[in-house]
């Protein structure tokens, strides 16, 4: 019988790691990425990931989503190791229960935003016209209804991000990872975003997995894991008495022209 995939409320633990290796090969050049990762994650957390540069955060990202293969080791999601799962359940899963976000947005240009976000629904079946109405109200969740039928060119670097974000959680994922989500921000525009994001977390309960270069970010996530050349050094809460950034402190909710974010 054929393996698949399913979260259900109960499941507490999303994702687990046992062990996890990854290893490149490029030519006659091999890089140990992962060295053996063991990390659970809990239903509705929010995790930040940190560390230098080269030291396996995309990668880790990548293999926990199962966008690539571990080396050594196993993923467990939902209780279910990944490797077991064809291809097309893979797939399908992690339409469904995943969302992704990006430093650059990796919104498709020639799209207008509205049609951006109604693409994961479209992928998963979503008949569509009511693609269409999920993908408005997605934007209206994020303040960007006004912006539905504009093209990426044609918003800010905030307003692209904040796409990308409807688009990540159109299909209402329990799962979002996001790689530098504030990169490509200013700090103001990136204290939007991460407001968004906390909030979608305690209305939805959604997992948020972050990499982040920036310690005002990472304060503001529930969990803090550091990396090191491969592996995790450090893996802790974060100080519920953590003082305040500057740009956190000085922060007001988001209102902007565009109705703000409800
Ligand atoms: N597709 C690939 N082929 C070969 N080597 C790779 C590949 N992807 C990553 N690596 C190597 O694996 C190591 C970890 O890379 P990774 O991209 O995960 O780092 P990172 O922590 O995300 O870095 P950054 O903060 O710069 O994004 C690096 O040495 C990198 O060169
Ligand atoms: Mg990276």
């Amino acid at each position: 019988m054929k393996k698949t995939i399913t979260l259900t409320a109960t499941d507490s633990v999303v994702i687990e790691a046992a062990n996890v290796q990854k290893a490149y090969h490029t030519g006659t050049v091999s890089v140990q990425a992962l060295k053996g990762i063991h990390l659970h994650i809990q239903r509705g957390e929010v995790v930040a990931i940190m560390g230098p540069s080269g030291c396996g955060k995309t990668t880790l990202l990548n293999c926990l989503s199962g966008l690539d293969q571990v080396t050594k080791g196993s993923v467990k999601i939902a209780g279910q190791d990944i490797s077991q799962l064809s291809d097309r359940a893979l797939t399908a899963f992690r339409a469904r229960e995943m969302g992704f976000i990006f430093q650059t947005y990796n919104l498709l240009p020639v799209l207008r935003a509205v049609e951006n976000v109604e693409l994961p629904l479209l992928v998963t079946g979503v008949r569509p016209r009511d693609a269409r109405e999920l993908a408005l109200e997605g934007l209206a969740r994020v303040g960007l209804e006004a912006w539905a039928h504009h093209r990426p060119s044609e918003l800010s670097g905030g307003q692209q991000q904040r796409v990308a974000i409807a688009r990540a959680l159109a299909t209402q994922p329990s799962i979002v990872w996001a790689d530098e989500p504030t990169g490509a921000l200013d700090s103001k525009t990136s204290q939007e975003i991460i407001d968004l994001m906390l909030q979608l977390n305690r209305e939805h309960q959604q997992t948020f997995v972050w990499v982040t270069h920036a310690h005002e970010v990472a304060q503001q996530a529930q969990r803090l894991i550091l990396m090191r050349d491969g592996l995790i050094v450090e893996d802790q809460p974060v100080a519920a008495s953590a003082p305040p950034t500057s740009s956190s402190a000085a922060h007001e909710p988001a209102k902007s022209s565009e109705k703000g974010v409800k």
